[in-house]
């Protein structure tokens, strides 16, 4: 395919033949124009003015960005006097009836419409009249609340339903000054994907019926990671406050989720925080008794044996370097059945896989395989992180190790031995996604040392933490092994 040959700010680039001034500038040089309407994952309308640039020095017709695409020879301004005057002007009135907001607003902060006015306000306004005024509190759904006074119209928030999910659930009433983004006749937003519209939103005229009012972002701590609801494995950031999860939102990648995350994913992120809950396991017990895990280790060897007629259920929420620390353990210790547990819900088309857990491909990949259909009779269970246990592996047990995060009626009432296991807020390592794709799993909280890594655990009874002082080795280790079959955990992403 021939390619296209400009400048943009006196920097030649080469662009395949369709692309925008804005994609090129962002993606070829790293030049950020500004832009409201347009979203790389929607598309643009045309409607907001604020990516103006000047093209071969034109001054008296400058073109918007977002949809002009570049032709060969161009010579693009983003920043002359023209476009820093005109984009003045686009905020000026942006700014004349959108109410001063920024210190009890959500998005204050993080907002698109307070950087460019940082950026190209004038700092006071020439407008003299009242400011027109608009419903401040309209519920689009039990999530999401629109304030019409804060809304500049870029409606990405409509394209994002019209586009994207084929469905209308709201649009843009009346005209002029008076116009609103309003709920459609079939009442408040039904849709499994809604709570993105939040995010997408450049201003805070949209916001999250469940984090408004929370938190200041920046008293809070960010942390980059995958979503463990399912095996899509959607690159998210969660923001925690004193140790304390409130919020998840999506983290582009186009390879895996776009700009885009499912509302349970999201919402689940009350899910996790269990610093406070009373039935968190902090430390091993060995039938009642509380026991260092070094103590747990002379214990487990006896109830091992020779490992015949053990076998080993691990959740695939645990990261393929915990899954593999377990398997060298079971290897050493002559135990052979390595299996892993199912967990569904309903999938559907957009993102959301019918497996409702994030690393069944990398449990594959090390060698777990479904509980057969008819387990053979068991002598020993060791259950591994959290997962469902089918009754009829419990039955005739002789003894039964249980590593969960909080305590179960398997914790209580059956186990032998239980372990304490970090969610997967909590851990580092790798996932492999559905798809193949391998990404890093970052600890959002410190469950502290009490709370081993998985793969600390098994390798501090395996004897081995001089080999794997952190979760790199494990995994470099992990890699080493995989290569001798002839395999790679997943692709990098
Ligand atoms: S609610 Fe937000 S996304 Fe929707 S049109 Fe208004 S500013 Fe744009
Ligand atoms: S689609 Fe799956 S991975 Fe993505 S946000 Fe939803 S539950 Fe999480
Ligand atoms: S971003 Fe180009 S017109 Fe809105």
């Amino acid at each position: 395919m021939s390619t296209l040959k400009l400048t943009i700010d006196g920097r030649e680039v080469e662009v395949a033949p369709g692309t925008t001034i804005l994609d090129a500038a962002r993606d070829e040089l790293g030049i950020e124009i500004p832009h409201y309407c347009y979203h790389r994952d929607i598309g643009t309308d045309g409607n907001c003015r604020v990516c103006l640039v000047e093209v071969n020095g034109n001054t008296n017709k400058l073109a918007i960005s977002c949809q002009l695409p570049c032709g060969n020879g161009m010579n693009v301004e983003t920043n002359s006097d023209a476009v820093v005057k005109a984009r003045k002007g686009v905020m000026e009135f942006l700014l004349i009836n959108h109410p001063l907001d920024c210190t009890i607003c959500d998005q204050a902060g993080e907002c698109p419409l307070q950087e460019y006015s940082y950026d190209y306000g004038s700092g006071d306004s020439r407008f003299d009249e009242a400011k027109r005024h608009k419903v401040k509190k309209t519920p689009f759904s039990d999530d999401i609340m629109y304030d019409g006074e804060r809304c500049i119209l870029c409606q990405r928030c409509t394209r994002f339903f019209d586009v994207l999910r084929g469905s209308r659930p709201i649009g843009v009433e009346n005209m002029g000054g008076q116009t609103t983004i309003t709920l459609g006749p079939n009442g408040p937003i039904d849709d499994a994907y809604s709570m993105n519209i939040v995010d997408i939103c450049p201003v805070g005229a949209l916001t999250s019926r469940d984090f408004r009012f929370k938190q200041r972002v920046w008293f809070m701590d960010f942390t980059e990671t995958v979503c463990p609801g399912c095996a899509r494995g959607c690159n998210m950031t969660a923001g925690a406050y004193q140790g304390k999860l409130l919020r998840f939102v999506p983290e582009r990648n186009a390879d895996v989720n776009k700009s885009w995350m499912c509302d349970e994913g999201r919402q689940s992120v009350k899910d996790y925080n269990f610093q406070d809950r009373p039935d968190r396991i902090h430390g091993c017990k060995v039938r009642g008794q509380s026991v260092m895990l070094s103590g747990v280790a002379e214990g487990l060897d006896e109830l091992l044996g020779d490992g015949s007629g053990v076998a080993v259920l691990a959740s695939t929420r645990e990261t393929c370097e915990d899954l593999f620390a377990l398997a060298t353990f079971c290897e050493a210790k002559g135990v052979t059945q390595l299996w892993h547990g199912a967990s569904t819900w309903q999938g559907d088309d957009f993102l959301r896989c019918d497996d409702a857990t994030p690393n069944t491909a990398g449990a594959t990949q090390l060698g777990y395989a479904p509980v057969p259909a008819e387990a053979p009779k068991l002598r020993g269970l060791i259950v591994a992180g959290d997962v469902e246990v089918p009754a009829a592996l419990l039955a005739e047990l002789d003894w039964l190790v249980v590593q969960s995060v909080i305590e179960s009626s398997l914790t209580v009432d059956a186990a032998t031995v239980v372990l304490p296991c970090r969610t997967p807020l909590e851990k580092r390592g790798t996932y492999v996604n559905v798809d193949g794709i391998s990404q890093q799993v970052r600890p959002a909280l410190d469950p502290g040392d009490k709370i081993p890594e998985s793969w600390a655990l098994w390798g501090e009874l395996l004897i081995k933490l001089e080999d794997w002082p952190d979760v790199a080795s494990v995994r470099a280790d992990m890699q080493a092994w995989l290569a001798s079959r002839g395999a790679a955990v997943g692709s990098a992403s």
